[in-house]
């Protein structure tokens, strides 16, 4: 692999810390037309009072078979205030069939129990991620607006900071903070990302509990036959923002980024998640390694300081644990999520890059390198059957406005041997989001299929479904949706083919 750098590392070091994101600011009250960002208008909804017919340009091929849900932060006002974070906003959720070449929409806010009483109050009672209410006690909203995954023949809809909401996939009805049937704790977060292993046809998942123990709990979702397993529960030393995990054949692998939640916060309710995050003291990044299938504790390690959000895969190789993840050098990130559309930003934000990591299981020994000209990534994705073996490709989204790092205008095709990428870009008036990789059929050919990409047009404000051949990254077809639906984070495919 072509490296830019490549060091053995020493751990124990810390980076200087700081404390993250300014809290208090006054609220405004504004109207969204005081928004010029792209990035802005791709993540906020639409009234859809002018819902044009769905166009489509090229060929939707035949293979392409299935419901892609995406699901989405979906409003940065509310009842005309503004919300401040990146992450803020009711969870919205787009539902794209696609059939015999045809496409069919359905979109619209999730009416879980706290989005109805704020609606039938007219009124904001709870706090966003990153905006809190007004109070001594400021009730979170825990919008299961990050993710949504495809569970017992519905949807599950994730937090990231609560259990998940149970959504009917032709209703969108709601059960709220679904604890399958008691099984999980209710006062628990639920990881975003689950890893489902197609090995033994479970969910992998994570989750902490909301007490001072900070205690992460590991478990196993079963979805044939709603079964919870809980494998094992770790005492941790912060509680901290851990988004992402990976599996590989043998183990459940753990990066702890050094970056942590008030625990009394998060037990008592004091101010909002964002308000609450701060660089964690006398920590560095660490990686908790466990056997798949006990749970059971296997080592731990020192890593170099980083942070990470996503991780791309990870597999074993003789002795090591190898993987590779999107980071970020420091917790800049976080002061721009926090003010991502105010027009008084930082100068500068933290730039995310592809990280390789080896880890020698018996020498402790700990290796790391760059990809080349990968910065500004985020969202990777890949063919999902190939989760926790060494695989050729994945797939991430890039910025290349130094003033949007948020307006994503590239799909990015990386080959994890060789180190070398093939682009499809966006226009200059276009943003993208994550892109998921489809398998145009049964082959064994990794990049055999197609990358589905939510788009959005600033010159049509419209919003588009890319599709992208993925063995030369060219343009297959685009579906204009005659309407604007928020962007979001992350989705799924339920494939019919
Ligand atoms: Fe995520």
């Amino acid at each position: 692999m072509k490296t830019t750098r490549r060091q053995f590392i020493q751990v124990g070091a810390l980076s200087s810390l700081s404390l993250l994101s300014s809290q208090g600011q006054a609220r405004r009250r504004i109207d969204s037309s005081d928004y010029s960002l792209i990035s802005y208008k791709a993540h906020h909804f639409s009234e859809q009072k002018n819902i044009k017919p769905v166009q489509t340009e090229g060929v939707i091929p035949q293979e392409i078979k299935g419901e892609l849900f995406r699901i989405a932060p979906g409003n940065k006002l509310k009842f005309g205030e503004e919300l401040d974070h990146f992450f803020d906003g009711d969870a919205y959720l787009t539902k794209i069939k696609i059939a015999e070449s045809q496409v069919e929409i359905q979109s619209s806010f999730l009416e879980t129990e706290k989005f109805l009483r704020e609606q039938s109050s007219q009124k904001r009672i709870y706090s966003d991620f990153g905006t809190s209410v007004p109070g001594l006690y400021r009730p979170k909203k825990d919008a299961p607006s990050i993710n949504v995954i495809p569970y017992d023949n519905k949807l599950l809809a994730l937090s990231d900071t609560s259990l998940p909401s149970l959504i009917d996939p032709q209703t969108f009805e709601v059960e709220d903070l679904y604890d399958f049937s008691g099984a999980l704790p209710s006062d628990m977060t639920f990881s975003a990302h689950p890893k489902y292993d197609f090995a033994t046809k479970k969910y992998y998942a994570m989750g902490l509990k909301k007490s001072l123990a900070k205690t992460l709990v590991l478990f196993t979702l079963d979805d044939q036959n709603n079964d919870v397993q809980i494998l094992n529960e770790i005492s941790l030393d912060i509680f901290p923002l851990i988004h992402d995990f990976m599996l590989t054949k043998n183990y459940i692998v753990l990066i702890v980024p050094p970056i942590e939640f008030s625990i009394w916060n998060m037990v008592f309710n004091q101010k909002s998640y964002g308000d609450s995050i701060r660089e964690a003291t006398d920590f560095t990044t660490q990686m908790i390694v466990c056997d798949k299938q006990t749970g059971a504790f296997v080592s731990e390690f020192k890593m170099p300081h980083f942070f990470s959000f996503h991780h791309v895969n990870a597999y074993e190789e003789n002795s090591k644990i190898c993987f590779d993840s999107i980071v970020a050098e420091d917790s800049r990130i976080f002061d721009y999520l926090n003010v991502w559309n105010k027009k008084s930003r930082p100068k500068s934000t933290t730039q995310t890059m592809l990280r390789h990591f080896e880890v020698d299981l018996e020498s402790s020994e700990v290796e790391f390198d760059n990809y080349d000209g990968l910065t500004n990534i985020e969202f990777p994705s890949m063919k999902l059957d190939a989760i926790g073996t060494k695989m050729n490709y994945c797939y991430l989204i890039q910025s290349s406005r130094p003033d949007e790092p948020l307006a994503f205008n590239k799909l990015v095709k990386t080959d994890l041997r060789s180190s070398k990428s093939k682009l499809f870009e966006f226009e200059e008036h276009q943003v993208c989001g994550e892109a998921l990789f489809v398998p145009r059929g049964p082959s064994v050919i990794e990049d055999d299929g197609y990358l589905l990409s939510l788009g959005y047009d600033r010159h049509r404000d419209e919003s588009f479904l890319q599709i992208v051949e993925a063995q030369r990254m060219v343009h297959q077809a685009r579906v204009w949706l005659g309407r604007r639906v928020p962007l979001g984070f992350h989705g799924c495919f339920i494939n019919r083919n």
